[in-house]
């Protein structure tokens, strides 16, 4: 990375006061304002320099009507996903949707019925069981095995469940909040599981781009069979920290899903993007990659960072060391505290906010999530925070 780029990511800019959930609303969440803001999933920093500027070019119209740029946006898509991810798409397989989770209400509503099942690998990013939930469908749990090794998923009782009436299965690759990115082999397994049983995949793929120390990213739909069954869910907001601007893309290459999907979207009169959001997209997939490298590679040497902090000063909350997503998943449990007591050490004597994991499911129960994404300093202070207050316990 230049050095120019590291000091650049290395100086904190203040957040406070721009409408931002993460800085604004501590005191909502966590009961004070004077923590350390390690949680939402969004990044500290500034996104690339030529989508800023695409959106000042656009803001001095002055006019923001109803809007349409897809086939700018589906060809800068299937361009990055070409050049970063070796994935060849076509650009009507491209739907537009507001945001993922948002697509993955879509997906649920228009590919399963309310006697279905969908399954879901836990613990799990929160909005998975509300999917199911919301939507009256029967939720069915493949927990990840945790040992020694790491994460991984349960093939034998993922095989079992996949024959219980499950129609669904929302994929996280890469894994939020454990941080795996699935191997290959790994996914074409899942792909040729739920092939065998008629299941379909929802692959929430928003993290895709954030890999480490060689891990590759493997799209769902760059594997053999995976374009029958399999829909993918992207998104740029998450890769250049434009989440406030709801946008993003479910790819479908299966015509009969894609209507299916398209049709649920425009029932919800969904189709009309938001014009900053598709703008900012198309301009993050054209001019990133260089910003998208460094951020990575400063998101990395942060986790190393954190991980060597973790093994020296406090070797009692566990981590395996994520593989990508910019999201650190810790096992405060060694520390014989309860979730609550553990909770009111990190806010209250740390000043720290994470994420609790129960966000993640009663599996979090222990867990709590640290957000990377953000300069070296606060995760510094994060860490020495924590060991003092564990310390004077
Ligand atoms: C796995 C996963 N999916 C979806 C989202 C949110 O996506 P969106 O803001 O597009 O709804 C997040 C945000 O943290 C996430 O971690």
């Amino acid at each position: 990375m230049r050095q120019e780029m590291r000091d650049y990511l290395d100086a904190p800019i203040d957040r406070h006061g721009t409408h931002c959930e993460k800085w604004d609303r501590l005191g909502q969440h966590y009961g004070r304002e004077d923590l350390l803001a390690m949680w939402v999933a969004d990044m500290d920093f500034r996104t690339v320099p030529q989508v800023q500027e695409a959106l000042i070019e656009r803001a001095r119209h002055g006019i923001y009507g109803y809007t349409d740029n897809r086939a700018g946006e589906q060809a800068a898509e299937a361009a990055w996903l070409d050049r970063r991810h070796g994935l060849k798409v076509e650009t009507d397989w491209i739907l537009y949707s507001p945001g993922v989770v948002d697509s993955l209400f879509f997906c649920a509503d228009a590919l399963t019925a309310p006697e279905d099942a969908i399954l879901v690998q836990t613990p799990v990013y929160g909005p998975f069981y509300q999917t199911a939930k919301l939507l009256n469908r029967r939720l069915v749990r493949n927990p990840l095995i945790y040992d020694d090794a790491g994460w991984r998923m349960d093939f034998d009782d993922l095989e079992a469940k996949l024959s219980q009436g499950v129609r669904m299965m929302i994929l996280c690759s890469p894994h939020n909040p454990v941080g795996r990115v699935w191997s290959r082999e790994e996914l074409q397994r899942v792909v040729d599981l739920t092939a065998r049983h008629n299941v379909i995949v929802v692959s929430d793929e928003i993290h895709a781009d954030f890999t480490f120390d060689g891990h590759r990213q493997t799209r769902i739909l760059s594997l053999d069979g995976a374009g029958e069954n399999c829909v993918m869910l992207t998104s740029a907001t998450k890769s250049f920290n434009l989440a406030g601007l709801r946008h993003s893309s479910v790819i479908a290459p299966n015509k009969a899903l894609r209507e299916a999907i398209s049709n649920a979207l425009t029932r919800a009169h969904a189709t009309s993007p938001n014009i900053f959001g598709s703008i900012a997209q198309t301009a993050a997939y054209r001019h990133g990659d260089e910003w998208m490298d460094a951020v990575v590679e400063y998101i990395q040497e942060n986790r190393d960072y954190a991980i060597a902090f973790l093994r020296e000063r406090l070797p009692m909350i566990g981590c395996a060391p994520q593989e990508g997503t910019y999201l650190m998943w810790l096992d405060f449990n060694g520390l014989g505290l309860s979730h609550d007591d553990v909770q009111d050490l990190l806010v209250n004597r740390a000043r720290v906010a994470l994420n609790s994991g129960l966000f993640f499911g009663e599996e979090g129960r222990g867990w709590f999530r640290m957000n990377l994404a953000t300069p070296r300093v606060n995760v510094e202070k994060t860490l020495d925070n924590i060991s003092k207050a564990v310390r004077s316990r």
